[in-house]
């Protein structure tokens, strides 16, 4: 990986040679490296020299043994398709190994409530059972579910069946951390996978403590590389612990892991994308401890002004700054001073740090959110609602999907079957999963997010 204590780009590299070149281009894309953007002449496709990112074994499979390196894994893969496609693909492997090695059939995955939607599709692609952790009644937030090394243990003893894996969300759209380590001794202990959903994280292994799911025990994880760090949006990593490589003892893992990518993915991902991911390794080498070390501590001074100025700041995560105040549309104040977060709801508003936000942002950022507190009173936080939704599961989530559906207002559907999640993005974490039933305090819960339509089964199998 070293060449002049310098990590390799081949990916980069070659991608701006060719520019360079001039060469002729009777190749896809259609654009011929002349475009309306501006960037076109970086945006190739896969010829003789490029690599294929499901076929790798030249420059792409040279950056991702760069990135195995740098994240301390057994296997590294880059997605082009954000976490979204890592998770279809995390399951994949948890299943086979779960299918080769322990002979069992059925798949099923022991998860916590607050899974991106794409873990739903995961899910339905590899038709497999999902028994939910119990929500708890304070989560008080869609985005936030959790579970502790007790609630796994618990869910263990109550269960009747064993999972493959047991899947969490850390950290959460908000910030909050998990018990990863002590999660991941009690599925040890089972003999169960931990599979953690990092998307939001990717930048922990590099920051002073490594709070990196992988090395704090998780089996397989991904990192939307392109949330915290210098990556293009869709830029991902999915990786596989050693531990997990060396117990897997299979020579095709690398080849079967991405066929499982590529069986959810496009053929033609983003060379733009891959350059970015394969460029960031040179930055992850030299400069972004030190640059997420310093960042932290902006952030870290910035919560500590904001918590003097009454707001109550949530989470743990320490690059993403969470307020917590009811009704308080600080987004909107923050918009008028041309500051933009990453999310709002009625209960939390969300920004995400990074280094490459500079010091005049993180200065407005504190200044606009000091005026705030002067004209607004920010210390009554709490939520309005607090909420406890115990699953009406009446069929698996493929099945429902595989249902004629229909959508309709939330307070029809009172007792109907749930069929597509329609939540967008941000945080897309749905309330009601496929083939759970509507019921009363779902259509409350929906209400106080503001979601109107549900997509339900037409048939009534009550
Ligand atoms: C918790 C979580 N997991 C997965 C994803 C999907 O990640 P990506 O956008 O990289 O596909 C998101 C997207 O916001 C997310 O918030």
């Amino acid at each position: 990986m070293e060449k002049d204590n310098q990590v390799t780009t081949p990916v980069y590299d070659f991608v701006r040679q060719y520019r360079e070149n001039g060469t002729a281009r009777f190749h896809m894309p259609g654009h011929k490296g002349r475009g309306f953007l501006g960037f076109e002449d970086m945006d190739i496709t896969e010829i003789k020299g490029a690599d294929a990112l499901y076929e790798s074994d030249g420059i792409i499979a040279e950056s991702e043994r760069n990135a195995t390196k740098l994240f301390d894994s057994g296997m590294t893969l880059y997605s082009a398709e954000g976490s979204s496609l890592c998770i279809k693909a995390m399951l994949y492997a948890a299943f086979r190994y779960f299918n080769v090695y322990l002979q069992e059939t059925h798949p099923v995955i022991f998860a916590a409530r607050n899974v991106h939607k794409s873990f739903i599709y995961a899910a339905a692609l590899t038709d497999c059972d999902v028994v939910w952790f119990k929500t708890g009644k304070k989560p008080l937030s869609i985005c936030s579910s959790m579970v502790t090394p007790e609630d796994v243990e618990d869910l263990f003893e109550r269960a009747v069946i064993k999972p493959a894996a047991v899947y969490i969300t850390s950290p959460d759209y908000l910030g909050r951390t998990a018990d990863i380590k002590g999660i991941a001794d009690v599925c040890h202990r089972k003999g169960v996978l931990l599979i953690v959903d990092n998307a939001h994280g990717a930048y922990l292994k590099f920051s002073e403590n490594d709070d990196h799911p992988l090395t704090l025990g998780a089996d397989i994880c991904c990192d939307s590389a392109h949330k915290t760090l210098p990556v293009l949006t869709g830029g991902a990593y999915l990786h596989l612990s050693k531990d997990l490589v060396s117990k897997y003892d299979y020579d095709g893992l690398y080849e079967y892991m991405k066929s499982v990518m590529c069986m959810n993915g496009s053929t033609s991902p983003s060379y733009l994308i891959m350059a970015s991911l394969d460029k960031c390794n040179e930055y992850l080498s030299n400069k972004a401890r030190e640059d997420i070390a310093r960042t932290i501590n902006k952030v870290s001074q910035l919560k500590d002004d904001l918590s003097s100025a009454g707001y109550d700041i949530v989470g743990s995560d320490p690059l993403k700054l969470t307020i917590r105040l009811h009704d308080g549309n600080i987004a909107d104040f923050v918009r008028s001073k041309n500051i933009e977060p990453e999310y709002a709801d009625r209960d939390y508003t969300v920004f995400m740090i990074s280094p490459f936000n500079t010091d005049e942002e993180l200065d407005r950022l504190h200044d606009a959110l000091i005026d705030y507190s002067k004209e607004n009173d920010v210390r009554s936080s709490e939520p309005a609602m607090e909420f406890e939704i115990v699953p009406f599961q009446t069929a698996n989530i493929r099945f429902a999907l595989k249902e004629k559906t229909v959508t309709m207002d939330f307070e029809k559907a009172q007792g109907k079957m749930c069929g597509f999640p329609l939540v967008s993005c941000p945080p897309a974490v749905p309330i009601i999963m496929p083939g759970e039933l509507v019921k009363k305090e779902v259509i409350e819960v929906a209400k106080y997010y503001g979601y109107e339509k549900i997509n339900v089964v037409e048939a009534d199998y009550r």
